[in-house]
């Protein structure tokens, strides 16, 4: 029979090869996936509840309607967090500022940044969607963290992890040594590991992106998109897929080989998606699957936000296809640097 390995005892095993840990890490860790396991739940059976479903009538500080499932998945994390004395502070989604935690707001060494739940578009209609994180660590301790203790590169992530509520629920962690990911078992409500060490595969089977877009998109965007659906060398077997949760598709094409592409465009050279809780940690777990993450411009992880929110166009996938669109835009007399 295959040894069960779950998270627990895979993160104990982790703590063990860090001489100097104490043991906060492993703790934040498992109280992380506590959490997801808890959204999860809900996720499994949201069409049988009346307040699951649908939206709360509010907009975010992005001006995006919220939907009850966000803002569940939201208060399961910060409670979940707020008890942890190694977490000083806390940077959310659905908040427009950080929030500093109760046990662990000047003791806590640890910065979490989170997407509660990532593509809420999907959520009435049944289809995957997930929750995104980013552990950092602060320079001192002693004194309540700042807005500007977020604001660094993502290089300077300890970890990143996401979980995709989909067919089945997956837990997919980088600490900055490879990528491994783990499926739930819900009878047995553990995440039991699945995937020891995730590489995406060196050809790009699929592209996605919102291609309804391209109205708005410049020149190289286009030229782009005609490279992968060429019908000669190595985009001849290329197909799209587009679920519109951005971990989704990231998740797919990690699996699959692939490139995920929101890009800047003439209505909004930025982009859409959030800096730290969507490009920085899903570009550190696909750079430790061997892929690439840019802007356009900058190779992501060096990138530093000017604001909790802030956007960036992001091009995340395989090394060849994001290096091409950076070819292309480079070359592009219209194009707009984020
Ligand atoms: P700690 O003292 O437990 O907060 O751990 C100190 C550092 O050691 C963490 O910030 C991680 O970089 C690393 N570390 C600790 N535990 C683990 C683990 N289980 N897996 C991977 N890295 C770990
Ligand atoms: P969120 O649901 O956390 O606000 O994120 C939505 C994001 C991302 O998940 C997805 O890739 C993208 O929005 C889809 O945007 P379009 O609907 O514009 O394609
Ligand atoms: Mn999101
Ligand atoms: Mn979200």
């Amino acid at each position: 029979m295959a040894q069960l390995i779950t998270l627990s005892r895979y993160v104990l095993q982790g703590e063990r090869a860090h001489e100097q840990a104490t043991g906060d890490f492993t703790l934040l860790l498992s109280h992380l996936a506590l959490a997801m396991k808890v959204v999860s739940r809900e996720v499994a059976r949201a069409g049988l509840l009346d307040d699951v479903l649908g939206k709360t009538g509010e907009t975010n500080v992005q001006g995006e309607a919220v939907a009850k499932l966000d803002v569940l998945a939201n208060e399961m994390l910060i409670s979940v967090l707020n008890d942890l004395p190694m977490v000083a502070a806390i940077a959310s989604e659905e908040d427009e500022h950080i929030r500093h935690t109760s046990a662990g707001r000047l003791t806590g060494k640890y910065l979490i940044c989170f997407d509660p739940l990532d593509g809420s578009s999907n959520i009435d209609v049944n289809v995957t969607i997930g929750t995104i994180f980013s552990i950092r660590r602060r320079d001192e301790t002693g004194c309540e963290a700042t807005e500007a203790d977020f604001l660094r590169p993502g290089s300077e992530q300890v970890a990143a992890g996401y979980c995709v509520y989909g067919s089945s629920t997956m837990f997919v962690l980088t600490t900055g040594d490879g990528v491994v990911g783990f499926t739930l078992d819900p009878q047995v409500g553990e995440f039991i590991l699945s995937h020891r060490n995730m590489r995406m595969p060196d050809l790009a089977t699929h592209w996605s992106a919102n291609a309804g877009n391209s109205r708005y998109w410049f020149p190289s965007t286009h030229r782009y998109m005609g490279q992968l659906n060429s019908a000669e060398g190595r985009y001849k077997h290329t197909s799209l897929r587009y679920v519109g949760t951005l971990v989704a598709d990231v998740h797919r094409n990690l699996l699959k080989g692939g490139v995920f592409f929101y890009p800047g465009d003439r209505r909004s050279p930025k982009g859409k998606l959030r800096i730290l809780y969507e490009a920085h940690p899903l570009a550190f777990i696909v750079e430790q699957a061997g892929g690439m993450a840019s802007d356009g411009v900058r190779r992501m992880l060096d990138v530093v936000p000017d604001g909790l929110h802030a956007r960036t166009p992001l091009i995340i996938g395989n090394n060849q296809e994001v290096e091409l669109y950076c070819n292309l835009v480079a070359a592009d007399p219209e194009f707009v640097a984020p």
